[in-house]
C-alpha cells in the first residue's frame, strides 16, 4: 500500500555539464512504467536545468532545503512558493547537515516542514541521533522529539501526506550503515509515533545506502524507499538501488 520512493541528494556537487551527464544516464534505464517512485534534489541553482531533463520522464525533483518565510528580505533564502513555481514536488527538511552546520533546531525545521506544505511542496521530514546519543540510548527520545516538533506545530494528519527519512547522522557519508534491524527498529518506533496515520506514512532510511546493501534494507517491513547521498552521484549506482526497491 506504501509505494516504495528513491530520492537522490546530491548535496553541493555537481556543474551544469555533471548533472545533464548524471540525469541523462540515469533517464536512459529508468524508462517505463515502475513500482517504485524516483526523485532528484539537485542545489538550488540546478533545480531549473533537472525541471527541464526531467519533464518528459516519470522522476520528480526536489530541493535539498525551504525557507520557513514566504517572501521577503531573506538574503540567500529560497521560498517554497519560488519551488513549486519552477517545478519542484518535494523539500527536504531537517537534514542533519542543516542541523549540524546551520543550527536549525527542532523548532525551525517544523517552520519549514509546514512552510513546505503551504506551497504545495511534499517534505521530506529527515531525523536521525548521532553516534553519542546510540551510544547513550537515546536513539528513539532523540527522534522522538524530532517528530513531535513536527507534529505539534503541523497536526498529525499534515505528517500522513509527507515522508520521514530516518537517517542517523554517523552513518551518513561514513560508510557505516545501521544493520537493516536497528534501522527497522527505529522506523517502527517512527510509525507508532505517528499512531493512525502511521501506516500510510511513507519512511526512507538514509545513511550510506549503496547497491549492495539496498534491498536487505527494503525487505525490512518498515522501510518504504532510500534517501541516498553519495551513491546518488554515480548513475549506475543509483539505478541499482531504485531497481532494488521495485
Ligand atoms: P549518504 O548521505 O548516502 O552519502 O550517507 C545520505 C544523506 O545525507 O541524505
Amino acid at each position: 500500500m506504501r509505494r516504495p520512493l528513491v530520492v537522490a541528494n546530491w548535496k553541493m556537487n555537481g556543474s551544469l555539464a555533471s548533472n545533464s551527464e548524471r540525469l541523462q544516464s540515469f533517464l536512459a534505464r529508468w524508462k517505463g512504467v515502475h513500482q517504485a517512485e524516483v526523485a532528484v534534489c539537485p542545489p538550488a541553482v540546478y533545480l531549473p536545468q533537472a525541471a527541464e531533463l526531467l519533464a518528459q520522464s516519470n522522476v520528480g525533483i526536489g530541493a535539498q532545503d525551504v525557507s520557513a518565510a514566504d517572501e521577503g528580505a531573506y538574503t540567500g533564502e529560497v521560498s517554497g512558493g519560488m519551488l513549486a513555481d519552477i517545478g519542484c514536488q518535494y523539500a527536504l527538511v531537517g537534514h542533519s547537515e542543516r542541523r549540524e552546520y546551520h543550527g536549525e533546531t527542532d523548532a525551525l525545521v517544523a517552520k519549514k516542514f509546514v512552510a513546505a506544505q503551504r506551497h504545495n511542496l511534499t517534505p521530506v521530514l529527515c531525523v536521525g541521533e548521532t553516534l553519542a546519543q546510540r551510544e547513550a540510548d537515546e536513539t528513539l527520545v532523540v527522534v522522538g522529539e524530532q517528530l513531535k516538533a513536527v507534529v505539534d506545530l503541523a497536526g498529525r494528519n499534515a505528517v500522513a501526506s509527507a515522508v520521514v527519512a530516518y537517517e542517523p547522522v554517523w552513518a551518513i557519508g561514513t560508510g557505516l550503515t545501521a544493520t537493516p534491524e536497528q534501522a527497522q527498529e527505529v522506523h517502527a518506533y517512527i510509525r507508532e509515533q505517528l499512531g493512525s496515520i502511521g501506516a500510510g506514512v511513507r519512511i526512507l532510511y538514509g545513511g550510506s545506502v549503496k547497491p549492495a546493501n539496498a534491498e536487505e534494507l527494503f525487505s525490512q517491513n518498515d522501510i518504504d524507499g532510500a534517501l541516498v547521498g553519495g551513491a546518488s552521484l554515480n548513475s549506475d549506482d543509483f539505478y541499482s538501488i531504485c531497481q532494488a526497491a521495485e
